[in-house]
């Protein structure tokens, strides 16, 4: 039998394959259950010893070569596939592309960023907590034992279910929360804000079942009332870019902090739109109430699990979307949630503009 001449014509019906099924069909045909080739192997099983030892030899190498040439054309055309869907799905990164811009950075992340840039420009880390936290985070460990007034004002969303240690589950009604958890987490000093999302069962046009808060926390040896009014100067004058910020602490009570203070700031009417800026007692101007803040209480120093008397410290507490409405004039919050995409065009920010405090934190929309 020919068997060199069979092999010679099987490779070259394998070279001539254009794709792969056509490399499958030959393969079938040759080598398959019904194929030639097996065909042969099979007549081994009639022969002499004799001729099986000098013909097995010579149908196993053709079986051999013909496999070999099969896998070579499949790599062959595979390989050639890839090259041509490479070829074909080629970008060019270096053409230049039109900026048309699809969605913006929504107001509230924008402020989120500004206030991350200013207080990282005065030694804050940013923090966070759960959004889905424990009743003694939440409001034991601020100083809310379970009788507390204070808690019946927050209009809590409970959730079903309690922690492995029998803690009520809760949307956080604001952040202070982070305040316990970055105390334990990090002990003292510490020097964080940390912004998020809030829920309270409450929803009117200034109020949203879910709004955004931030938090502010200063831990350290020997820290006043002077830091947390120099801190809260600070910060409101950069956000707001102007220097004429001027603030009024009020006495007030929130049961974290002793003694707890308002913080009002001074304000105008422009164009129909509050403008903060100058002393509300001045002509034209009145007072606004922005933000809650105060000496952190020692109890609330104790749940973190640190010593009183060693560790002071201030927290406050003020709202992303007032603060946002304030800066860009925006006056309906429920807007802010709608997702209506004018709205989003109109009021929210390039993707490329970042806050800076070099460039601005107020890029205007
Ligand atoms: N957690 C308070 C609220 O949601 C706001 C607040 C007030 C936070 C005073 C503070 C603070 O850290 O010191 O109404």
């Amino acid at each position: 039998m020919d068997y060199e001449g069979i092999g010679t014509e099987a490779r070259e019906r394998i070279t001539a394959a254009q794709d792969l099924p056509a490399v499958e069909a030959l393969r079938i045909a040759l080598l398959g259950k019904a194929g030639s080739i097996s065909a042969l192997l099979k007549t081994l099983g009639g022969m002499s010893p004799e001729a099986r030892a000098s013909e097995g030899p010579r149908i196993h190498a053709l079986r051999e070569g013909v496999t070999a040439a099969l896998t070579a054309r499949k790599d062959a055309l595979e390989g050639a596939a890839l090259e041509q869907r490479l070829a074909a799905e080629r970008i060019d990164l270096t053409l230049p592309a039109p900026l048309t811009p699809r969605g913006t950075v929504h107001p509230v992340s924008q402020v989120m960023d500004e206030l991350a840039e200013i207080f990282a420009d005065l030694g804050f880390a940013v923090a966070s907590g759960p959004e889905i936290e424990d009743d003694w985070h939440n409001f034991t460990a601020l100083n809310m034992p379970e009788s507390h007034p204070a808690r019946a004002m927050h209009d809590t969303f409970y959730l079903e279910g309690e922690t492995d240690d029998h803690r009520a589950l809760l949307l956080r009604t604001h952040t202070s929360p982070v305040q316990i958890r970055s105390m334990l987490a990090d002990g003292a000093p510490l020097r964080i804000i940390a912004p998020g999302r809030v829920y309270r069962s409450d929803s009117d046009a200034t109020h949203t079942p879910m709004f955004h808060q931030i938090e502010g926390l200063v831990i350290d040896k020997g820290i006043h009332l002077g830091h947390l009014k120099w801190t809260l100067e600070t910060f409101l004058k950069a956000f707001f870019e102007r220097d004429d910020i001027v603030l009024r602490l009020r006495p007030s009570y929130f049961p974290f902090t002793e003694p707890s203070v308002e913080i009002d700031t001074g304000y105008s009417w422009q164009d129909g739109r509050r403008v903060v800026g100058g002393s509300g007692d001045a002509p034209g101007h009145s007072w606004m109430e922005l933000l809650g803040s105060g000496m952190i209480n020692a109890r609330v120093l104790a749940a973190g699990g640190l010593d009183p008397d060693q560790w002071q410290g201030f927290a406050f507490g003020v709202g992303v979307d007032r603060l946002a409405m304030l800066k860009y004039g925006m006056s309906d919050l429920r807007a802010f949630f709608d997702g209506d995409a004018r709205w989003a065009a109109h009021y929210g920010f390039a993707a490329l503009d970042v806050p800076t405090l070099s460039a601005g934190v107020g890029a205007r929309p």
